[in-house]
């Protein structure tokens, strides 16, 4: 091969996130998912919904999972299931995915921005009392927290459930990065009063489409869930009882995801290979994420950071320069954006979001990396921080 056409194969582009390679690894058992209910015809609640949902719960142990139609809807399903109200507070943390703000407005509610730990990324404990007492001060009432395991690592939730139990609050955990993921022994799913999830296609476990899933142990809350999803129906189909809404997972995308559920567990512990590998390589040179003991990742992300003194924006685009895609998981924390900014901060607003908004870089992450285009990533990364 001549030279150019070598260092040309070098600089190709790798994949973000190879869904491509479990596409060809999983072949005719998606083939076989999807034409099965196009040929069966029940592409509403067909068999396979209750089906995936079953395996859901064996595969992290909740008692009772609902599928619905995508992570921000489970999430406003469990918040109708907790009767959230006009004028209450739900802390939830400032560096997250615009959703999990976003539907406590959906009911004219107060979301209160807390900060978060810089060494997990998580909800900061100290900072949710501090926003509870922000709450307070300006004369709302809080009603819950929002908990978010960023980038697929559980949040603190000894010290969080028990300021919650301490405050009566309930607790939303926001599992949409960190489904397949352990906390002390407990799956997440299995953590708080309800868990909601996200199989938007990058997530650890996503489908082709939009899809989502609440788990809980409660019953009386399941029910509840069960008839918000279909426009809050009764148990006579033709008098819906309460208000909710259309939030169904796709017969299609549930034999979609069940095939991809038969070898999530494989590919968990393949993403953590891919962590470890990047850890051991580039622990010298940037600060990359740590996993308390007790605990796992299921890596939706892997996110480093950069020491104050790199420009972000070069070293990105020097990356890119060499076939490397990253992405800033956040830029700019929720209390800083347009539709948010008005909204309450907990204490002296949120040092710890600020400075990481502005260092974090996350790198290519999937089950299929391979250590030569891991090589190639990390190889960049040192020259494009030089
Ligand atoms: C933390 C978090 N919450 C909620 C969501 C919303 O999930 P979805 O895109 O399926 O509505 C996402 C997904 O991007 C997320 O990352």
């Amino acid at each position: 091969m001549p030279e150019s056409a070598a260092l040309a194969a070098a600089d190709a582009p790798i994949e973000f996130i190879d869904l491509g390679a479990q596409r060809r690894r999983l072949d005719r058992r998606i083939d076989e998912a999807v034409l099965g209910v196009i040929d069966h015809g029940k592409y509403i609640m067909g068999p396979e919904v209750a089906a995936f949902e079953r395996e859901l719960g064996a595969f992290c142990g909740a008692k009772h999972v609902l599928s619905c139609a995508n992570g921000t809807d489970a999430l406003g399903l469990a918040l109708m299931a907790k009767n959230l109200q006009r004028g209450q507070a739900v802390l939830v943390p400032s560096f997250t995915f615009a959703a999990t703000a976003e539907v406590v407005a959906w009911f004219d509610a107060v979301p209160i921005f807390v900060d978060v730990c810089e060494d997990s990324f998580n909800m900061a404990p100290a900072s949710l009392e501090a926003g509870i007492a922000t709450a307070q001060r300006l004369g709302l009432e809080p009603a819950g927290v929002i908990t978010v395991d960023l980038f697929g690592l559980p949040a603190a939730y000894d010290e969080i459930l028990a300021i919650a139990a301490a405050h009566r609050l309930w607790v939303v955990c926001d599992a949409a990065q960190s489904f397949g993921s352990v906390y002390k022994g407990r799956n997440v799913g299995t953590l708080g009063d309800i868990t909601t999830t996200s199989f938007f296609p990058a997530k650890p476990l996503g489908c082709y489409g939009d899809g989502g899933a609440v788990f809980t142990d409660d019953e009386e809350t399941t029910a509840v869930l069960r008839s918000l999803r279909v426009h809050g129906q009764g148990s006579d189909k033709y008098d819906n009882v309460r208000i909710g809404m259309n939030a169904r997972l796709d017969t299609i995308q549930a034999a979609v995801l069940s095939a991809k559920l038969s070898i999530f567990a494989d590919e968990i512990a393949a993403r953590d290979r891919v962590a470890s590998r990047y850890r051991d390589m580039l622990a010298d040179l940037v600060i990359v994420p740590v996993v308390p003991p007790g605990l796992t990742s299921v890596w939706a992300q892997y996110t480093v950071r950069l020491s104050a003194g790199h420009d972000r924006d070069r070293v990105t685009a020097r990356l890119k320069a060499r076939g490397i895609p990253t992405a800033v998981y956040y830029a700019k924390p929720l209390h800083h954006q347009t539709a948010y900014r008005d909204y309450p901060t907990a204490g002296n607003g949120l040092p710890v979001s600020d400075r990481l908004a502005g260092e974090v870089l996350s790198l290519p992450m999937h089950p299929y990396l391979s250590p030569r285009d891991q090589d190639r990533v990390t190889d960049a990364l040192r020259r494009s921080l030089g």
